[in-house]
């Protein structure tokens, strides 16, 4: 038999492009096996991500990159995905003569269809197809390279709620839940194949509905309790408009949902949250914080910001620091405003110079570095709970895994205890992790 060949996929943008890249793997399982890097494939898929200009270059110059690995494998076969491919569609092709293939975000589980096709008939191909509004496919057993004592789970595909600045409704279309009992099998077979912490993906996971029974989101986390196997449940994302009472409730309640919580604010002005279509205040906001602390005392919360959004002006700004100090976030991932084609903001006017602005980035990352440092230090001490992930990939020697309060930790220990929960005494704070030894 001949050899299999080589599968390289490269991954941008957000979780829902890990899991498909996950699902990308598993469906090409039996015809290739992961190669270690680009050079060495016989085939390589960019899973692309369009959400800012910057991500969607990125694509177009890594494709001028690839164009010598053409040269010296004639048989290497290039395709593109995600929301890039979604967006652009048929232009990849023309402006990228390496590619050979373009497949859209509602067309992932083509993948192995499209490669025989293309190695049969010889013509590249662009497949992409409109959104059907249809559930999503069930995941694919994970590729072997990939499993690990962690996981991704998709309960829901697309977003319905067209913020002014987002590509995501127009890439990822209309919101669809799949059901509960899906979802349920999934995790099941995941929890048999050795993963104990899931991480459940949605744009919006606050409006997930099953569309068998109409089930919520909190009766979705409820039977993921009970299943054995898993002992960990975290989620993203959260939308602070949907986030209710009754999930915080849940969260204090049920034993396996961690105490973390990804909040995406966005401004912190009133003015902007509402040109940025968000449908919440501030104050709102910072009630469901303080809502969310009293019930769950020990919760960390992560956000991301965007700055300089069209007719922001410094005061606004400002409001965006002030929640920063207030809330105090474990991280925030925060960005300058991109404008995105089909977008309304990409239509709205803006007062404030881009020289004015520039600078603001800078400084709110600074400010939230500082407050991510203060919080490192103030964990050391603490006798914590570490999900072992595996050994740190810098350092031999070491492992790491996450509390369940989302911080990143280094210590030393055996590769063998990967999956298994130990405890952990911090003993030092670096930028992104803490160190520790663990404690018997
Ligand atoms: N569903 C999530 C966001 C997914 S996109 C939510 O509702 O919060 C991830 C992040 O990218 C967003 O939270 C936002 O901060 C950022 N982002 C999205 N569009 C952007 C744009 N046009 N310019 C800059 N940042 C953007
Ligand atoms: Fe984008 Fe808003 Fe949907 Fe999040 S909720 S994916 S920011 S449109
Ligand atoms: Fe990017 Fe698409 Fe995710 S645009 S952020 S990869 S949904």
């Amino acid at each position: 038999m001949k050899d299999p060949g080589k599968l390289y996929v490269k991954t941008f943008g957000c979780q829902m492009n890990v899991y498909d890249t996950e699902k990308i793997y598993a469906f090409l399982q039996d015809s290739y096996v992961p190669a270690a890097s680009e050079e060495e494939a016989d085939v390589i898929i960019l899973n692309t991500c369009s959400i800012r200009e910057k991500a969607e270059q990125k694509v177009y110059s890594l494709l001028g990159r690839f164009k010598p690995l053409k040269d010296v494998n004639p048989d290497l076969l290039i395709g593109v995905g995600g929301c890039v491919a979604q967006q652009e569609g048929e232009r990849i092709l023309s402006r990228s003569p390496a590619v050979d293939i373009v497949f859209g975000t509602h067309n992932v589980d083509e993948i192995p269809l499209l490669l025989a096709e293309r190695i049969r008939e010889g013509k590249r191909i662009c497949r992409v197809k409109e959104d059907t509004g249809k559930v999503p496919a069930a995941g694919a057993p994970r590729a072997m390279g990939s499993a690990g004592p962690t996981s991704l789970l998709t309960i829901m595909k697309g977003c319905d709620n067209y913020c002014a600045y987002c590509v995501v409704p127009i890439v990822r279309g209309r919101e669809v839940s799949r059901s509960a009992r899906e979802i349920l099998d999934e995790a099941g077979f995941l929890a048999g194949n050795g993963v104990r912490e899931i991480t459940l993906l949605g744009q919006n996971v606050n409006s997930y509905r099953d569309p068998v029974t109409g089930a919520g989101f909190v009766s979705l986390l409820e039977s993921l309790e009970l299943l054995s196997g898993i002992e960990r449940i975290r989620f993203v994302t959260s939308h602070p408009k949907d986030f209710s009472p009754e999930l915080a409730r849940s969260m204090a309640d049920l034993s396996k949902v961690c105490e973390h919580i990804h909040l995406p604010v966005q401004a912190g002005s009133d003015r902007v949250l509402k040109a940025m279509k968000r449908g919440y205040t501030s104050r709102e906001y910072l009630e469901q914080v303080e809502f969310l602390r009293q019930l769950v005392p020990d919760v960390e919360f992560t956000t991301d910001i965007i700055v300089g959004f069209p007719g922001e002006e410094r005061e606004d700004f400002e409001g965006t620091l002030d929640i920063l100090k207030l809330v105090r976030y474990q991280n925030a991932f925060s960005f300058r405003f991109s404008p995105r084609p089909g977008t309304a903001a990409a239509e709205m006017e803006d007062c404030v110079d881009a020289d004015v602005k520039r600078p603001w980035l800078p400084e709110l990352q600074e400010l939230q570095n500082s407050i991510t440092a203060e919080k490192h230090r103030d964990m050391v001490g603490k006798e914590v709970e570490v999900l072992v992930e595996g050994v740190d990939k810098k350092k031999s020697g070491l492992i790491e895994g996450r509390t369940r309060t989302n911080y990143i930790v280094h210590f030393p220990g055996d590769a063998a205890l990967t999956g298994r929960t130990v405890r952990v005494r911090i003993t030092d704070s670096r930028t992104i992790h803490l160190v520790g030894e663990m404690v018997n």
